[in-house]
């Protein structure tokens, strides 16, 4: 029997649509798998009552499927579905360390990557890479078609989760389809920033490279609230502030001392609309690990 806890991750970080992602310190999924002569899946905690066990239907299935090897999984949600944190992709990497653990099969974690995107694939259509590469790998990750680079970043956060649902799928439908020349150049302006503010460990910098004009502006209208929360996690001191991944859950940047009273002032936003929500104070932290 293989023990892995995979983290929650947030991709996007505003400026890096597809590109971007970081690994959260909190929550995380427990995967528990056996080698078999046929995969089988049972799932439990957050949410898990929404997500098909039948191995054709659920991400753990397509991951075995992808690697050649069949196995009993059991799944613990920590990440509930349809949340902005990387729910199917926390359970996507940690059966594909899982499964390379349990069979010797020795690749390293980069490799295991496009395995567990494959998983992806399944929920949301498309073989993105930028949840799963953080939640495999750990810290802020750059997923391109060339490969992953990966930086031990260490920025405090918050991320605030609301009880809407959003799939991933309705999500991107709204992304526009195309951009003004100025609008590319403030993205890529900064997506530099941030990528600099990782390398530094400097919240300020990681805050400003998560304002996006282009696709978080059409994102935002889906979720109920957003405008406020945002205004009121900037005003508690929140360095930058955005969806995180598809949403409905937001994520801050800010300096330690500050996460407190930012949770508190985006929980209490949220509150006000009657909308229930959880918020987790949290960091840039580490990728799947073995027990
Ligand atoms: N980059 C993806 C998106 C992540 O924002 O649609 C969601 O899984």
């Amino acid at each position: 029997m293989v023990t892995v806890r995979a983290p929650a991750t947030s991709a996007n970080l505003g400026s890096g649509f597809d590109v971007f992602g970081a690994a959260l310190s909190k929550p995380a999924d427990v995967v528990r798998i056996e080698p078999a002569e046929e995969t089988t899946i049972e799932m439990y905690g957050a949410g898990s009552e929404y997500i098909p066990e039948d191995p054709e239907k659920n991400v753990a299935g397509a991951v075995a499927k992808a690697l050649d090897a069949p196995a009993e999984i059991r799944i613990d949600k920590g990440v509930r579905p349809s949340s902005g944190l990387g729910s199917s992709a926390a359970s996507a990497a940690a059966v594909a360390v899982a499964i390379d653990e349990a069979y010797g099969l020795g690749h390293s974690r980069e490799e295991l990557v496009p395995y567990a995107a494959e998983g992806e694939a399944l929920v949301s259509g498309e073989a993105h890479a930028d949840n799963v590469a953080p939640s495999i790998m750990g810290g802020f990750t750059i997923a391109t078609p060339e490969g992953v680079t990966q930086v031990d970043a260490s920025i405090p956060l918050v991320v605030c989760l609301p009880e809407l649902v959003i799939s991933t799928r309705d999500a991107r439908r709204v992304v526009p389809r195309s951009a003004e020349v100025s609008q590319v150049v403030d993205c890529v302006g900064r997506a530099a920033t941030l990528v600099a503010g990782m390398f530094r460990d400097d919240p300020a910098l990681v805050g400003q490279g998560m304002e996006d004009g282009i696709v978080t502006p059409a994102r935002a209208e889906l979720i109920d609230g957003y405008d406020g929360v945002r205004e009121a996690a900037l005003e508690a001191g929140a360095t930058g502030v955005t969806v995180s991944g598809a949403g409905p859950a937001i994520i801050a940047a800010c300096e330690d001392e500050r996460r407190k009273g930012i949770a508190s002032a985006m929980l209490d936003r949220f509150a006000e609309r009657g909308i229930e929500t959880r918020a987790y104070q949290t960091e840039v932290g580490r990728g799947a690990e073995l027990f």
